[in-house]
């Protein structure tokens, strides 16, 4: 029991708007252990967003029960590192100053956890570089950074590298793998990108909308590194396509009344 790091039981969320009310999580049900990697991959409106914002405490009107480390989530802490699709560095600050935040570099273990950083996520020689100086891929790795600056138990990602090129993305998913291995850290992933959600995934949650609720959970039972081309790693892609294809009952009428 010990393990679970995350427990989600009977979410739901609704948004309340003028033109009526959308239910934008319902039920949703999921543990999630200490140091694992799970990706959530679902078409765009079927909730990823608000279930990650809501885990990493920056919504906090829900139903339901959210635990992490066995405490309700009650706003943000230093437990949970946030990762946006965009890095939104600050501009005027250098690579390892954006990375400190709002700690001093000056202070001995400031400077050598931010140098233990750059090297985890390979940024060496980059240190005193300016956001406008580095590709998309570098950006997005001093966030990542800058996220684990403070040790979280988990880290959530939504769409992080959904703004990167192709061989980009490949080479950023290497980069987390490597930290995930190094650092040991509980990822939470979410992207509308099959091949990442399996090749990144210790497990798949697959979510589907109106109203957004989980319809699978599929373990990938394949050792890291994995490889794309291989015969393994295609048939689990095509599990993960599969449920998607299949024909779903509503869980119950959303109006509409046609
Ligand atoms: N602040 C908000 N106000 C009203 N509706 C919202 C708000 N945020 C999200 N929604 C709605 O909730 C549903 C889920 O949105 P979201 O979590 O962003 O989905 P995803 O990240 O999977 O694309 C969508 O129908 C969206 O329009
Ligand atoms: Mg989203």
């Amino acid at each position: 029991m010990a393990s679970e790091l995350l427990v989600i039981e009977g979410l739901g969320k609704t948004f309340s708007a003028p033109a009526g009310d959308v239910i934008a999580l319902n039920n949703i049900r999921l543990k999630v252990r200490k140091g694992e990697f799970v990706t959530i991959i679902g078409p765009s409106g079927c909730g990823k967003s608000t279930l990650l914002k809501i885990v990493a405490g920056l919504d906090t009107r829900y139903t339901g029960t959210v635990l992490l480390n066995d405490k309700p989530i009650e706003g943000p802490s230093i437990e949970k590192g946030f990762i946006f699709q965009e890095p939104r560095l600050f501009p005027w600050l250098t690579v390892e100053k954006n990375i400190a935040a709002n700690l001093s570099l000056k202070n001995p273990r400031v400077r050598q956890r931010v140098n233990e950083l750059i090297e985890l996520v390979r940024l060496q020689g980059f240190e005193k570089s300016y956001p406008r100086e580095l590709s998309g891929g570098m950006a997005q790795r001093v966030s990542i950074a800058r996220a684990l600056l403070r040790n979280p138990d988990v880290l959530l990602l939504d769409e992080p590298f959904g703004a990167l090129d192709a061989f980009t993305r490949t080479h950023m998913q290497e980069v987390l793998l490597d930290i995930w291995q190094r650092n040991g850290t509980t990822m939470l992933f979410v992207t509308h990108d099959l091949d990442e959600a399996v090749f990144l995934g210790e497990r798949v949650v697959i979510m589907n909308p109106r109203p957004g609720h989980i319809r699978s959970v599929l373990p990938v039972d394949l050792p890291f590194p994995r490889k794309r081309s291989g015969t393994a790693f295609q048939e689990m892609r095509r599990l993960v396509l599969n449920e998607f294809e299949k024909v779903e009952e509503p869980l119950y009428d959303v109006g509409g009344g046609i």
